[in-house]
C-alpha cells in the first residue's frame, strides 16, 4: 500500500471503529445477551480445580494455551544475538530530580538491524535498585516529555492532523505531545522509575501481512506470514515488553523483581498479555483496555470481537476470527486473562465515558477472576458490586472507574502508585 492509501485506511478504520451510532454496537445494558462464562476453576475435561497446585500445574497452563492458540497467537522467546547499546545519559534531568537515559535493544545484535529504544527515568536520589513502571507509548519516546535531549523516533507512525507526524515520521512538534499521559514527576517523587518504548519500534501498527516489525525474524524457511495460531501485533508488542524486562535484569539501578507493566487501550490489552505470559512482571495494570483486554467478550457491549477483528485484522491471530459473532463458543473469556496474573497484583481501570471499552465488562472480569485469587490465598477483589466513580478498591485485584473519557490521567497514575506502594514497597 502507498502511504496515502495507508493513511486513508487508518482514518477509515478508526472512524468506523469509533462510530457510536453503528447499528451493530450495543450501549444498552438491558440488551446485553444472557451468557455463561467458562469457569476458570474447571478444567476443560470437567475436573474441578481444588487447590493452588492444580491451578499452577494444570489449569493455568491450559488457559494460557487457549489464549495463545485461539486469540493472541503463540509467541517466541528472545533472540540469542540481542545486545544493548547505551545511547545517552543525563544525570541532571528534571532539574536534578532524575537520571534520564536511553538504551537501544538491538534485537539481532546489529546496529542497523531491528531495534527498540527504551527511555528510562530513575529517581536521582535512589539509594539502591528502584522498582519501576514500564509501558509502551503510542507516539514515540519524544512525545512522553518535551525534553530536547530525548531522541526523536525515526520509526513509522500514523500521520496526524496537527503535523506532529508527517509522512509517517515524527516531527519536532510531537515533543511532549503525550506528556499528560505520563505522570513522570509523580512517579519519581514516589521512588519509582519509569521506562517506556514506542510500540511501533516492535511492530508498526498497520496490516501489512507481517512483512515489517519483528515477525519476519522468526519465520521458518519459506514462511511468509504467521500461521493461524501464531502471534499478531499484540503478541509482538508483548514480546517487546519481555525483551525490555530482559534488559532490566541487567541494569543494576533497576529492581527487576519489582517491575509493574502498564498500558492504555490497545497497549492495555498488550500489558495484560505480557503479564499473563511473563511472570517476571510483578504487577500488571490495564488502563481502559476494553475488548480483547479486560472487557468480557460475551457481553457484546461497545466494541465486539467481530468489530475489532475487522478494523484491526493484524492485532490477534487468525484463529480469533472464528469467534466473530460467536463469543459463546470461546473456550475462554477475559476474566481468565485477568486470572492468569494470580496471585500477582493486577489493576483494572475504566473511564465512565469510555463506553466503547465497556467499563462494566472490565469490572466483571476483575470480579470473576476473584475466585482464582482467593484459591491462591490472596484477598482478591474487595468488592462485589461495581464501585462508584472515583472510588478505587484495592485488594490484590484493584479496580476503579473514574469520571472522564478514554485516556490516562493523573488520577489513574495516583491509584497505580498507591497500588504499587501497597504491593511492591519494601
Ligand atoms: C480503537 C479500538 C480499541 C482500542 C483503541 C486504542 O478504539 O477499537 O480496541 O483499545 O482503538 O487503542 O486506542
Amino acid at each position: 500500500m502507498t502511504s496515502r492509501a495507508l493513511l486513508a485506511f487508518f482514518c477509515f478504520t478508526t472512524f468506523l471503529a469509533a462510530q457510536p451510532s453503528r447499528p451493530d454496537v450495543n450501549y444498552d445494558e438491558s440488551k446485553v445477551p444472557k451468557y455463561t462464562l467458562p469457569d476458570p476453576l474447571l478444567m476443560s475435561d470437567g475436573t474441578p480445580v481444588k487447590d493452588a497446585k492444580a491451578w499452577t500445574t494444570k489449569r493455568r497452563p491450559e488457559i494460557l494455551r487457549l489464549f495463545e492458540v485461539e486469540m493472541f497467537g503463540r509467541s517466541h522467546g528472545k533472540l540469542k544475538d540481542t545486545s544493548y547499546e547505551p545511547l545517552s545519559i543525563d544525570r541532571g534531568a528534571l532539574g536534578g530530580k532524575a537520571v534520564r537515559k536511553e538504551v537501544a535493544v538491538l534485537f539481532t545484535g546489529k546496529k542497523d538491524g531491528p531495534r527498540m529504544d527504551i527511555l528510562i527515568y530513575l529517581p536521582a536520589d535512589a539509594k539502591g535498585p528502584v522498582p519501576l513502571f514500564v509501558g509502551l507509548n503510542f507516539a514515540g519516546n519524544q512525545a512522553v516529555r518535551a525534553e530536547p535531549g530525548i531522541r526523536m523516533s525515526t520509526s513509522w507512525m500514523r500521520d496526524t492532523k496537527d503535523d506532529s507526524v508527517v509522512n509517517h515520521r515524527a516531527t519536532e512538534k510531537s515533543r511532549g505531545a503525550a506528556a499528560s499521559r505520563w505522570a513522570v514527576e509523580k512517579i519519581l517523587a514516589r521512588g519509582y522509575g519509569l521506562a517506556t518504548i514506542y510500540y511501533g519500534d516492535i511492530d508498526p501498527d498497520y496490516d501489512d501481512g507481517f512483512q515489517n516489525g519483528i515477525h519476519p525474524l522468526f519465520y521458518k524457511a519459506g514462511q511468509t506470514k504467521p500461521g493461524p495460531d501464531e502471534w499478531g501485533s499484540i503478541g509482538a508488542w508483548a514480546w517487546g515488553l519481555s525483551r525490555a524486562m530482559d534488559y532490566f535484569e541487567t541494569d543494576k539501578a533497576i529492581d527487576a523483581k519489582r517491575v509493574a507493566v502498564m498500558g492504555h487501550s490497545r497497549l492495555g490489552k498488550t500489558a495484560l498479555w505480557a503479564g499473563a505470559q511473563d511472570t517476571r512482571f510483578a504487577l500488571v495494570i490495564s488502563n481502559d483496555s476494553g475488548c480483547g483486554g479486560a472487557a468480557l467478550s460475551r457481553r457484546k457491549f461497545g466494541e465486539t470481537v467481530k468489530i475489532i477483528n475487522t478494523a484491526f485484522p493484524h492485532w490477534f491471530c487468525d484463529n480469533f476470527n472464528r469467534y466473530n459473532d460467536k463469543e459463546d463458543e470461546l473456550p475462554v473469556d477475559q476474566h481468565m486473562l485477568i486470572a492468569l496474573m494470580a496471585p500477582r497484583p493486577v489493576y483494572v481501570a475504566s473511564a465512565e465515558d469510555d463506553k466503547w471499552a465497556d467499563p462494566r465488562g472490565e469490572f466483571l472480569s476483575a470480579l470473576h477472576a476473584d475466585p482464582v485469587y482467593r484459591l491462591l490465598g490472596t484477598d482478591g477483589l474487595l468488592a462485589k458490586e461495581m464501585p462508584a466513580v472515583n472510588q478505587p478498591v484495592m485488594g490484590t485485584i484493584g479496580y476503579h472507574i473514574r469520571t472522564g473519557k478514554h485516556d490516562v490521567t493523573d488520577f489513574d497514575w495516583e491509584q497505580y502508585l498507591n497500588f504499587a506502594d501497597k504491593h511492591l514497597r519494601r
